[in-house]
C-alpha cells in the first residue's frame, strides 16, 4: 500500500508505529510502540502548542549540557517526577526479606577511597555532630557476609555535596567500607541533614513553577553488593526529620528510617575512635538476596553512567 500523505493526527501515530513494529528485539520493539503510543496519546491530549514544543527542546537540550562527572540533571528530572521511584518500585514488586532500595540520585562519583573499619568520610566537615554509623550485611537467612562493599556518600553539614562547594576541589564525604568476617561494617561520618536538592537549573525552574519544595529528609546513601548476591542502591533516613512525608524525590521508605541515637558521655567505640562527645549513632542491618542471573547489573548501568559524566 503507498504511504498516505494527507495524515491526519491519528494516521501520523499509526505510522510511526508500523515502521517500529517489525524491530528484531522484542523487548526493544515493545517499548519503542509503547513509548511512541504514550507520547502521542499526552501530546494530544494537552495539544501540545509549537512554542511549548521548543520550550521543551530548549529544557533538555539545557539538561544535557548541565551533566558532567558532578551533576545529572536528567536523574534529577526523573526522581523529581517520580520515574525513578516508580522504576524501584516496578523492580522490586515482591517483599522477600532483601533491604529495600531507592533512588540512586545525581550525586554519586566514582573514585571513592576504600577505607577501614570506622573509616571518616567526613574528614572535613568541622561543623557536623560526629556520628558513627554501624550494622551488619546478612543474607536473607541472616548469615554473615564477609568482604561485602558498601559504597557510602552522604552531603556535607552545610547541606552541599562536595561537587557542589566552590571551595572544595576533592572528593569528600565518600568511602567504600567492606565487611568483616561477621558481616560487620563501621562508618564515622557527621549527623546527615537535610538539604534541597540543586535549583540552578531546569528542575529547579520547574519545581518552582509549580509551587513544590525542593527538600530532601536527611539521609545516607548506599551502595552495597558482594560476591554472589544483588546489589542494592539505599539509603538510610533519620527518623526525626521534617521532610521524611514529603521528599522531593518521593524516595522514602518506612524500612529504611533509622534512629540516631545522641550520646553525651564515651562509649568504647568512640573512644577508640578519638571522638568525644556530643555524638550519635546509627544501627542499621541490611539484607541482600542472591543474585539471580548472571550478566548486565544495575551496578554496570551505573558505572557506565558515571563514566559518560567524566569523559564530558
Ligand atoms: C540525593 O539524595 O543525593 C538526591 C537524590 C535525588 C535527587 C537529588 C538528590
Ligand atoms: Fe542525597
Amino acid at each position: 500500500m503507498p504511504a498516505q500523505r494527507n495524515k491526519t493526527e491519528d494516521d501520523i501515530t499509526a505510522e510511526v508505529l508500523q515502521r517500529f513494529a517489525e524491530t528484531p528485539d522484542p523487548r526493544l520493539r515493545q517499548i519503542m510502540l509503547g513509548l511512541v503510543k504514550h507520547l502521542h496519546t499526552f501530546v494530544k491530549e494537552v495539544e501540545l502548542t509549537e512554542a511549548e514544543w521548543f520550550q521543551a527542546i530548549e529544557i533538555l537540550t539545557e539538561a544535557g549540557r548541565m551533566c558532567s562527572d558532578k551533576r545529572q540533571e536528567f536523574i534529577l528530572f526523573s526522581d523529581t517526577l517520580g520515574v525513578s521511584m516508580v522504576v524501584d518500585l516496578i523492580s522490586h514488586r515482591k517483599p522477600d526479606g532483601a533491604t529495600e532500595s531507592t533512588v540512586f540520585g545525581p550525586f554519586h562519583r566514582l573514585g571513592a577511597p576504600e577505607l577501614p573499619a570506622g573509616g571518616n568520610i567526613a574528614h572535613l566537615d568541622t561543623t557536623g555532630t560526629p556520628t558513627l554509623v554501624s550494622g551488619r550485611v546478612l543474607d536473607l537467612e541472616g548469615k554473615p557476609i564477609k568482604n561485602a562493599l558498601l559504597d557510602v556518600w552522604q552531603a556535607q553539614s552545610s547541606g552541599l555535596y562536595d561537587s557542589q562547594d566552590a571551595n572544595l576541589d576533592r572528593l569528600h564525604m565518600r568511602g567504600k567500607f567492606r565487611t568483616d568476617a561477621e558481616g560487620r561494617y563501621l562508618v564515622r561520618t557527621v549527623r546527615p541533614v537535610n538539604y534541597p536538592i540543586p535549583s540552578d537549573g531546569p528542575v529547579g525552574r520547574m519545581l518552582r513553577a509549580t509551587g513544590r519544595h525542593p527538600w530532601r529528609p536527611a539521609h545516607i546513601h548506599f551502595v552495597i553488593s558482594a560476591e554472589g548476591y544483588e546489589p542494592v542502591t539505599t539509603h538510610i533516613f533519620d527518623r526525626t526529620d521534617e521532610y521524611l512525608g514529603s521528599d522531593a524525590v518521593f524516595a522514602v521508605k518506612d524500612s529504611l528510617v533509622c534512629d540516631f541515637v545522641r550520646h553525651e558521655s564515651l562509649t568504647g567505640e568512640a573512644t577508640a575512635l578519638g571522638i568525644s562527645p556530643p555524638f550519635l549513632t546509627a544501627d542499621f542491618d541490611f539484607h541482600l538476596k542472591p543474585a539471580s542471573e548472571r550478566g548486565a547489573t544495575v551496578l554496570d548501568a551505573q558505572q557506565r553512567l558515571a563514566a559518560l559524566g567524566a569523559a564530558g
